[in-house]
């Protein structure tokens, strides 16, 4: 096998490897660009032994891509029923009536055309067009990016788009130019058998000597899974406002899906800066009031801040008391001695501690 001088030099051993070991599929016999594509599409998310006895029905019932273009959504479902992730089942059909209009009743070949295919992305593009027509373009999925940043000890973050972009750059540039197919289904097939995400079998793997993270004993280290930070940060002016009586306070029930769905709120309204000066507050939450709920405030005064923490989500929350006429959008009177009935959460529990505590301090 001759080398050219920018391929990696692990690609002979990987290949021979892959020759030898890998696991028969029903796919991997042919380079039939359908067989090719619906094996892709199947496989997403879906394990090897899942999808063999799908792939077989398909077929048999499809033996052409003009066959499944002219079935009905319904039927498609049926026969994908179990697989999961049904949205792949709808864009296979959508995009087998696109290869019948557009491209002959085939998958096409160019890069640029897959992925004008719908539930075509660049790692499916990259698989088929390589695997059915010896296109030189990386497949890289989270197998392929695993066994990349072991073999070079990558000291970058695989969760980051960034990476991934390099990663596919570097191997579109060092891959086989003459057996990409071969060496997508090698790199995925050595990822799901040898380097293994735990406890992976580097005394059985064809390029350990290649391998960086080995030398360096950092394997089970690599690839860096770093999770962003999820944290988001939220201000809020939360209003207590009571009638003119002094026998009721402003409160609304929320929705019922989404955070705090079903149970009580004082009414808030979200701020972008933080208040360090509280002295503004009151003049603030006026002007505010006026403009997002149309309802004058009477003495406005600023009472303190909360912070209050729900798993990735941060409150800062400035409290203001204020007399009013008139009700917040969605809110009601509630009588003093309802506050300790309705189903108020700990954030808002927070809110009528700190007011109790100005009470008792007045
Ligand atoms: N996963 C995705 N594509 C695959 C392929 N062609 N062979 C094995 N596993 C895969």
């Amino acid at each position: 096998m001759t080398l050219n001088n920018n391929e990696f030099p692990w690609t002979p051993a990987l290949l021979q490897w892959f020759e030898v070991n890998q696991r028969p599929m029903p796919w991997r016999q042919t380079s039939t660009p359908y067989y090719r594509w619906l094996s892709e599409i199947m496989l997403q998310q879906t394990r090897v032994d899942t999808v063999i006895p799908y792939f077989h029905r398909f077929v048999e019932r499809f033996p052409r891509v003009e066959h499944l273009a002219e079935a009905s959504e319904d039927e498609v479902l049926k026969l994908w029923e179990g697989l999961g992730y049904y949205s792949r089942a709808r864009n296979l059909l959508k995009a087998a009536r696109v290869m019948v209009a557009e491209h002959q009743g085939t998958f096409p070949a160019t890069e640029k055309e897959a992925l004008a295919l719908p539930g075509i992305g660049p790692y499916s593009a990259a698989a088929v067009l390589s695997m059915a027509y010896g296109v030189p373009l990386p497949s890289v999925d989270g197998n392929v990016l695993r066994v990349y940043a072991r073999l070079t000890a990558l000291a970058e973050n695989v969760l980051e788009p960034a990476t991934v972009k390099r990663v596919q750059g570097a191997l579109k540039t060092a891959m086989p130019q003459h057996r990409p197919g071969d060496f997508n289904e090698a790199m995925m097939e050595l990822g799901a058998v040898i380097c293994l995400p735990v406890s992976p079998l580097c005394q059985n793997c064809p390029i350990q000597d290649h391998c960086e993270a080995h030398r360096q004993h950092r394997v089970e280290q690599l690839p860096l899974r770093i999770k962003k930070d999820r944290t988001t940060r939220h201000h809020y002016l939360v209003m207590y406002l009571q009638n003119a009586a002094g026998t009721c306070v402003a409160a609304q029930k929320n929705p019922p899906s989404g955070l705090l769905g079903g149970l009580w709120a004082f009414p808030m309204m979200e701020v972008t800066a933080d208040h360090e000066d509280m002295k503004a507050l009151p003049a603030l939450a006026a002007k505010e009031a006026v403009a997002r709920w149309q309802i004058t405030l009477q003495q406005p005064e600023a009472v303190g801040r909360l912070r209050h923490v729900f798993s990735h989500r941060h409150w800062t929350m400035w409290v203001v008391s204020a007399v009013s006429e008139e009700l917040p959008p969605a809110c009601e009177w509630l009588p003093h001695a309802e506050l300790s009935v309705k189903a108020f959460p700990e954030v808002y529990q927070k809110v009528m501690r700190l007011m109790d505590e100005r009470a008792a301090s007045i």
